[in-house]
Formats: C-alpha cells, structure tokens, sequence
C-alpha cells in the first residue's frame, strides 16, 4: 500500500493554527465592513449621496506575520501573533472628500459594540514622507462556537487624492530593490502637497454644492450615479 505523506507534526499544529487564526480575523473583518456598509447605505438614503467611495480589505498573510514578528524579535507562532500584532486584519475605506473622512471615523467609533484601541491621524499630522490617512485600530467581538472574543482591525480611512499618492509611493518604493534617492523622495513630498491641496479645493467646491443646494430647497445632490456608463 502506498504511503500518504504527512507534515511533520509541529508542522502540521503550526498550519492549524494559522488557518484558525485566519478564519477568527476574518470574521472581526467581516463585521467592520458590514458595519461600514450599513453607514454608507445609510448615508445614501438620508443625504443621496455616498461618503464611501470603495473599501479594499486584507488578511495578513503568513510570510507577513511572520516577517513583522521577526522585526519585534518574537517566535513567528498564532499565539505571537495574536498576543503582539493589531494589523492581521486590515480595513482600507477611501471617501470622496475629507470631511467624510472623520465623519465615517466618528460614526464607526462611537458604536457601543467597538473599542478603539488607537488613533493616529496622519492627515492633521502628516508622516515625514508626506504620507496622510486617518489609521484607527479598533476592537470587535466576534461570536464563535468556543464564544465570544475581541479581535483587533487596523481601519486606514483616507480620500481618493489621499489614496491615489500612497498606491503610487508604495509602489514606487516597493518595487525597487535600492533606495529612492533623496531629491525624488523630495518630489514624492512635494506631490503630496499639491494633492493635499487639491482635496481642499474639492471639498469646498462639494461645500459651496450642498450649501447652494440647500438654500434653493433642491435635495443636497443628485442620487449618485455610476460616474462611468456605458
Ligand atoms: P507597520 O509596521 O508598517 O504596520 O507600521 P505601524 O504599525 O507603525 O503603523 P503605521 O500606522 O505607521 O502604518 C500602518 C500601515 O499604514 C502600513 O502597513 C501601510 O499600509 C500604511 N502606511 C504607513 N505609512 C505609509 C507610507 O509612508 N506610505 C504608504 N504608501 N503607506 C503607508
Ligand atoms: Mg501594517
């Protein structure tokens, strides 16, 4: 008979684990994104109009956790992982205009079932790089079979302007195996600048729109409308 290969048995807990640990993060995600929908339908209904423009999420793959763990000096296992890292599960929510920004931060937050466990505001205070986004990492329960558990989400909420210069730089510095010279990291600074002040001008054109609209009595804005159609 022919023998079926098994994984070394600490090999073989390891794999356990991980998928465990996936399928745990995976439900405090789905709950945040479900949460964020329900605000963006609502805001839909209430004020015609969506704050959210799209959402991208991600569970921290293995090689990441991994690597992070190795950066803190720490064994790569779930248990660690669990125990020291709150960006396993990961929530990126791109608004229309900035003001939608904090809006979405305050109506998420203040929800009785979420804790916030941390707030950096990098759009009050930009990194050194110009990057902006507002990162909050909060608490959901999750209800499983073996009960209920609080698990971290790292929520980055940020505009379109905001997420277009930090897809870009990502790549940018990502992708090359040498370190971005000076005077284009200071042009990748500078950019961001100039879009930081192109989301200005855009929410105060969309404040002029919804106050002008107002004082004619019309609904705030037009029902949104696919901006590309056939
Ligand atoms: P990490 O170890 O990278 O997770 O950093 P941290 O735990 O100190 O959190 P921080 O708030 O600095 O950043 C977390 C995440 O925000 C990163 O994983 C990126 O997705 C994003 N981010 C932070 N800084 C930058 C940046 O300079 N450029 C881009 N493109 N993204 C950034
Ligand atoms: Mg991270």
């Amino acid at each position: 008979m022919e023998h079926t290969p098994q994984w070394p048995v600490e090999m073989e807990a390891l794999i356990r684990d991980f998928v465990d640990l996936r399928c745990r993060y995976q439900a405090a995600l789905t709950e945040v994104k479900t949460k964020l929908d329900i605000l963006n339908e609502e805001f839909r209904v209430r004020y015609s109009r969506n704050p959210i423009h799209h959402m991208e999420s991600r569970i921290k793959a293995p090689a990441s956790i991994a690597e992070k763990l190795h950066r803190k000096g720490l064994e790569p296992t779930a248990e660690n992982a669990v125990r020291h890292l709150t960006d396993i599960a990961g929530v990126r929510v791109v608004c229309a205009y900035r003001d939608d920004v904090y809006t979405i931060a305050q109506l998420l937050t203040s929800q009785d079932d979420i804790r916030l466990l941390r707030s950096r505001d990098y759009i009050k205070e930009p990194k050194e790089n110009g990057y902006r986004s507002l990162h909050l990492i909060v608490e959901i329960p999750v209800f499983l079979s073996t009960g209920k558990q609080y698990l971290p989400v790292e929520v980055q909420i940020r505009t379109i302007a905001m997420d277009f210069w930090a897809s870009l730089e990502h790549r940018i510095r990502y992708k090359v195996a040498f370190t971005v010279p000076e005077d284009l990291n200071r042009e990748l600074f500078d950019a961001a600048q100039r879009i930081a002040e192109v989301d200005e001008d855009m929410q105060r054109i969309h404040n002029r729109m919804v106050a002008l609209a107002e004082s004619s009595g019309i609904d705030a804005a037009q029902p949104p409308q696919a901006d590309w159609e056939e």
